[in-house]
């Protein structure tokens, strides 16, 4: 294990109990949080004559609600622009994370990343997370062009985190030609992150044969194409998102 002390921009560092292990929190990410009718948080939005014939004043963005006339008025680019005002604005009125978040201690993590991620992960499961054991993996072409898609954590043996798919994809051929990725899980109910960075091997043709037989719907077909990965991670970093908005990020680097 070595030491990984990243740039991460405004942080106060905590405790940093194991060697490799950076604790921060930090309230980079903090913006107002938008509670549905209460006026301290929520920021009204005028919307002359578009709720029906009255002018009347929206305290919501609507689904397909029109532009405001100011912006409807203008020419077509300046009408694209609008629409994505329209768009920011309902974004933004989208709920933030829950508000009844479990609580993380960095202080008392276990020195192991992947004892952490098997407690998360139960943590998921009994909150009811559908398919906690997915995430998104990141791969990259030699020249730098990055891709992304979700798949399933098979396994994860003696610090390597196994996937599977097919040598012939998009993503074999970035991991054949740039054997590096990156794994993101999200598990929105608890306002968690765990992100997974490292190096990727080939698993051996028998490990890869027995997760094709094992998938569900098998039908006892062999596919040599398919094929069993390990990350073998370098970095694991998990986040947990904090009702005051001070998240916590809890580094290891391998
Ligand atoms: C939740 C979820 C899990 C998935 N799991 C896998 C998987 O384990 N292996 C796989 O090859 N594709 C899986 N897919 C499909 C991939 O996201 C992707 O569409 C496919 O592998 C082709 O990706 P590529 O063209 O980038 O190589 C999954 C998709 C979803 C939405």
């Amino acid at each position: 294990m070595g030491y990984f002390l990243g740039n991460l921009g405004p942080k106060v560092p905590t405790r940093v109990p194991h060697a490799g292990v950076e604790q921060i929190t930090t309230d980079r990410f903090v913006h107002p949080r938008y509670v549905p009718g209460d006026r301290k948080t929520e920021k009204p939005v005028v919307q002359q004559g578009q709720c029906g014939r009255r002018r009347v004043v929206c305290d919501r963005p609507r689904r397909g609600a029109s532009l405001p006339s100011t912006e409807a008025s203008r020419p077509s680019p300046s009408r694209l622009a609008g629409v994505s005002i329209s768009l920011r604005r309902r974004f933004r009125a989208l709920p933030d994370f829950p508000v009844d978040l479990p609580g993380f201690d960095p202080a008392t993590a276990p020195a192991d990343p992947v004892e952490l991620f098997l407690e998360w992960l139960d943590h998921a499961l009994s909150a009811g997370v559908p398919q906690p054991h997915a995430f998104s993996l990141a791969t990259s072409t030699a020249s730098g062009q990055i891709s992304s898609r979700m798949l399933i954590l098979k396994n994860i043996h003696e610090g390597a985190w196994h996937f599977a798919s097919a040598r012939g994809s998009r993503k074999g051929r970035e991991l054949a030609a740039n054997p590096q990725a990156a794994m993101n899980f999200y598990w929105e109910p608890l306002g968690r992150q765990v992100r997974v960075v490292g190096a990727v091997s080939l698993l051996s043709a028998e490990a890869s044969a027995l997760d094709w037989a094992e998938r569900p719907g098998a039908d006892g077909q062999a596919n040599p194409d398919w094929q069993l990965y390990a990350l073998h991670p370098t970095e694991v970093e998990f986040w947990q998102a904090s009702p005051d908005r001070h998240h916590i990020r809890h580094r290891y680097a391998l």
